[in-house]
């Protein structure tokens, strides 16, 4: 497709209350957990991203009865073992590796294989950190290359485990916690190195049995599976990754002040807020409370031109940035002095090689760069650069956060843009054009 997007003028200075879209991790876990529930649940404010939607299509080839009524989504559960496992079930999670890796789960049961696939971009990343624990559990595995498409089905032997999780993957302890729970009705032992714990924190509100213990490096987490609950309800507070982009849209731009109202401020999420006031950013917090164990807050921005370069401590839990690393490059790129920012080797297994994309767009714009290994970025910034080319991204594998984090970087501080493929945005933020606008942003 050829369509694109033009920037060609900065953004006015603005002072503005928004919204954003709704979290994409909490609407796809919510539309799992409520297929495995007894009865009817229902969340307000689901995202109607096209990785939510590619969720509910794969839920719905299973039996599951998915509704958009007025202000809220209805999903009628079938219990823990009542999917509808037809012969030559295929489930298309399109772009997103969330929805390929939770729903994998659903073949636990399942007597006849269940074929998952995706888009292009989703079939070259790694599923190789599912199909371990999977195997583990007792779960058949056609003959693969560690990638999608995959065929699955359950056995007469799923069997508890213990699992030792390495990478700091959310999307692969939440594949084993919602295995544990389908599969077993022993203890399931699981040491993860922590990444974002919404799945957790709806286990323990559906009071499915589950232990956390936290150490200086590890969560370790019991589960006990077999636990039948009921329907439930559930308000989905907006996307904190989607709120980076009008965070650092506004930290970048001139004069302006922004407001995003009822934000999911998980400190397992909050990785860019920490991130960029370490690096003399104007974030705050406003308005705390907490809903059905997360944290929800305000979010209260400022603009300023005092960015100061960072030396990213190897303690940080990068895994709480994980989504909003190329958005963080940008800043560095104006702020004061050198950043390093180590230890990002998964940044290459996202939508596309996203380490490689930061070098790419900083290189493009005149910033001195250097790779640290495989896995880090040293970044020269450069308050005073002024971006006065024609910049063109395409052939970004319709990654969105790249999409929009270069729409962010020609709108905060200037130069032509071309962006193809503009529709990506879709994947995860439906309503990204309708707030640039409202912010004064013009978009071609
Ligand atoms: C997600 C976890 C993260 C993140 C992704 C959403 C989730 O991936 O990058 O966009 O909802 O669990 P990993 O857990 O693989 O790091």
């Amino acid at each position: 497709m050829n369509k694109s997007l033009l920037i060609n003028k900065k953004i006015k200075p603005f002072n503005k209350k928004i919204d954003v879209d709704g979290d994409k991790s909490l609407s796809i876990r919510f539309t799992l957990l409520a297929s495995l529930a007894g009865g009817k649940s229902k969340a307000y404010g689901l995202l109607k991203s096209e990785d939510v939607m590619s969720t509910i299509n794969c839920l719905k080839k299973l039996g599951v009865k998915i509704k958009f009524r007025q202000n809220y989504c209805e999903v009628i559960g079938m219990g823990l073992n009542g999917y509808d496992y037809k012969k030559n079930l295929t489930l298309d999670a399109g772009n997103s590796g969330t929805a390929a890796r939770l729903i994998s789960t659903t073949c636990l049961n399942s007597p006849n294989f269940i074929r998952i696939t995706g888009d292009s971009s989703l079939k070259k990343r790694d599923m190789k950190r599912i199909i371990k624990p999977l195997i583990k559990f007792g779960v058949q595995i056609k003959k693969n290359k560690g990638t999608l498409p995959l065929s699955l089905k359950g056995s007469g032997n799923l069997r508890p485990i213990s699992y030792n999780e390495k990478l700091g993957s959310a999307q692969v302890k939440s594949t084993i916690l919602i295995a544990s729970l389908i599969s077993s009705s022993k203890t399931t032992k699981l040491k993860c190195k922590p990444s974002r714990n919404h799945t957790e924190l709806l286990l323990r509100y559906l009071k499915v049995p589950i232990k956390i213990k936290k150490t200086k490096k590890f969560d370790l987490i019991e589960i006990k599976g077999k636990k039948e609950f009921d329907g439930f309800n559930y308000k989905i507070p907006g996307d904190i990754s989607s709120a980076s982009f009008p965070i650092v849209l506004t930290l970048l731009s001139k004069n302006s002040k922004l407001v995003i109202k009822n934000v999911n401020v998980n400190p397992s999420r909050t990785g860019i807020i920490s991130i960029l006031n370490m690096m003399g950013g104007f974030i705050k917090l406003k308005n705390k409370r907490i809903y059905k164990g997360e944290q929800k807050a305000d979010i209260f921005i400022k603009s300023t031109n005092n960015l100061r370069g960072i030396n990213l401590p190897k303690s940080f839990n990068n895994s709480s940035a994980i989504d909003e690393f190329n958005l963080i490059f940008i800043c560095a790129a104006f702020a004061k002095g050198v950043s390093t920012f180590q230890g990002l080797l998964e940044l290459q297994s996202k939508e596309s090689k996203r380490l490689d994309w930061g070098f790419k767009i900083l290189k493009m714009i005149g910033i001195k760069t250097k790779k640290i290994g495989n896995h880090g970025i040293k970044i020269w910034g450069n308050p005073n650069l002024k971006l006065d080319k024609e910049y063109v991204i395409k052939n970004y594998l319709k990654d969105h956060r790249i999409a929009m984090s270069n729409i962010i970087l020609g709108l905060a501080r200037g130069g032509r843009w071309k962006i193809y493929n503009p529709e990506s945005i879709n994947t995860s933020f439906p309503s990204f054009k309708k707030m640039i606008k409202n912010l004064g942003g013009k978009l071609n």
